[in-house]
């Protein structure tokens, strides 16, 4: 039996009397990339702030790695949608992505070359003596997520990380954060409510419904990869899913 990298089990949250997740049952596979998608208010930011360990549930169960969540891990990395908010803004672009190597107690010399190496990966070595608020919007986005990286995390949790963009430097960093998922061999929980964006990226797709949010439907998506921005978005499996979550989140 394969463990799941990340398991919720009747998963319940409320805030007073106010049901936000109503017993959630689902499993994020290892190395798998899970989109959630659902409308604004379902409680996706709720329930990834459950599987990051900043809060606990109300009831039910969440494990990662058959092991009981019990706080914030660095295994599992958060990229938020608000990037100004989450970088240091009197820090250099390079130490800010240096951030969880200080914690480790790596010495500046290498921890340079190795944020160096990562913003390099995310095509940012021009711009790391820079500050966050010199940078553009993709560009700050990409350097959350080199930070995340930095922790070398086995799970990534990414919360609306790109509602916030352009609809072209959207699309660039949605490849990006496909490649280096599946380079990485990084198991990653996507939300967003952009139906389409949840099926290009995802594996599988877990549509919410709200009011108390639980789960409406888990669709597996079967696209080839490296999928392409024009190409699968025009495949008919594609059109047939987008249909599918569309209909599903008029009907709710
Ligand atoms: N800390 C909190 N205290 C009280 N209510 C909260 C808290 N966090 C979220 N909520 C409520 O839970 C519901 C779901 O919020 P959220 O998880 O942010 O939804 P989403 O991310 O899908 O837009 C909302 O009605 C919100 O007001
Ligand atoms: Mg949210």
């Amino acid at each position: 039996m394969t463990q799941g990298a990340l398991q919720a089990r009747q998963l319940s949250m409320a805030f007073g009397d106010h049901v936000v997740l109503d017993k959630i049952d689902f499993e994020v596979r290892d190395g798998e990339f899970l989109s959630i998608v659902g409308p604004s208010g379902c409680g996706k930011t709720t329930l990834l702030r459950l599987l990051a360990g900043l809060m606990e549930p109300t009831s039910g169960e969440l494990l990662a790695n058959g092991k009981k969540i019990d706080g914030p891990s660095r295994d599992r990395a958060i990229v938020f949608q608000d990037y100004s908010r989450s970088l240091l803004p009197w820090r250099s672009v390079w130490t800010n992505v240096a951030l969880a190597f200080e914690s480790q107690g790596i010495p500046r010399a290498e921890r340079k070359t190795r944020a160096y190496a990562l913003l390099e990966r995310m095509g940012l070595s021009a711009v790391g003596e820079y500050f966050p608020g010199q940078l553009s919007g993709g560009m700050q986005q990409r350097v959350q997520i080199a930070r995340c990286l930095a922790q070398e995390p086995t799970v990534m949790l990414m919360d609306e990380p790109f509602g916030a963009l352009d609809a072209l430097t959207r699309q660039t960093l949605q490849d990006e954060i496909s490649r280096l998922a599946a380079e990485r061999k990084v198991t990653v929980v996507f939300i967003t409510h952009d139906l389409e964006e949840a099926i290009y990226l995802g594996d599988r797709v877990v549509a919410l419904a709200p009011n108390p949010g639980r789960i409406a439907e888990t669709l597996s998506v079967g696209l080839a990869r490296p999928r392409n921005q024009l190409t699968t978005r025009e495949t008919p499996e594609f059109l047939a899913h987008r249909h599918r979550l569309f209909k599903l989140l008029i009907e709710h």
